[in-house]
């Protein structure tokens, strides 16, 4: 495994300064909504066919404007009634401890910068659209949000780099690139599948492998970020998920008492 990339998508690049911001002030120019619009326009274009219920459902519920960059205020108004859930806003990559603290809050650390118009299809960093609209519609399902907060809270208590490593694979596998089975047909759920256009596509496209989700495989199988995945995992249900986590507390908990 590229380790050296895994950290960077999960414990951040340590950038001088990195944090949460306020997310107030932060108003949004014409081109910056428009490319909100447009990246919108296009991955609803298939979404409604694509997409798992709880993200669509999701999208309704904290009634997110899909014609301009959305200002959290106005969707932790929406949020923070169905699951506790809360946006903050952070200035880029924020160190792992942070992160992943801020999980086990329920507050889901985003962005508020926007993709410029000339790369709206190839990012290095996770964007407003990547971390709003891929991630917090999800957090509107209340065994997704348990899921999240759980996984964060262990993240917080582990001391060892093989259990760390398991837990970044459960988040890539999981948050980022998940599918799930809804009435016999499988559907996207990971932010990373939302947000993009290419790699969602190839998912139906007989491309990559796709398995029953086994946590077992998934915590023991690298992965990169710089190619489209070749295997994906579906799950049963969110409560899989939840499940997981309590799973790998219990095991670890034994670990320690053997
Ligand atoms: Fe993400």
């Amino acid at each position: 495994m590229e380790r050296a990339a895994q950290e960077q998508e999960l414990a951040g690049l340590k950038m001088e300064g990195a944090g949460f911001i306020s997310h107030e002030g932060r108003a949004y120019s014409e081109e910056e909504n428009a490319v909100w619009k447009l990246l919108c326009e296009r991955r609803m274009a298939k979404l409604p066919e694509t997409a798992c219920e709880a993200w669509l459902e999701g999208v309704e519920k904290l009634k997110m404007p899909l014609d301009r960059v959305p200002l959290f205020d106005e969707l932790n108004a929406n949020l923070r009634p169905l699951t506790r859930w809360e946006l903050r806003a952070v200035n880029g990559f924020i160190p792992a401890e942070m992160f992943f603290g801020s999980m086990a809050k329920r507050q889901f650390p985003s962005t508020l910068e926007i993709r410029p118009m000339d790369r709206l299809e190839y990012l290095q960093e996770p964007d407003i659209f990547h971390d709003v609209f891929g991630h917090v519609p999800m957090h509107t399902d209340p065994v997704f949000a348990d899921f999240v907060q759980e996984y964060g809270q262990l993240v917080t208590e582990l001391d060892d780099r093989d259990k760390f490593d398991a837990m970044a694979r459960l988040w890539w596998y999981t948050v980022e690139f998940g599918l799930v089975e809804e009435a016999g047909q499988v559907k996207l759920y990971g932010s990373g599948l939302m947000s993009s256009f290419g790699e969602a596509d190839n998912v139906f496209d007989g491309g990559p492998e796709i398995r029953p989700f086994d946590l077992d495989e998934v915590i023991s199988t690298p992965f990169r970020i710089d190619i489209y995945q070749p295997i994906f995992w579906v799950a049963e249900g969110f409560d899989q998920l939840r499940d997981s986590v309590q799973e790998l507390r219990r095991r670890w908990a034994e670990e320690l008492t053997n």
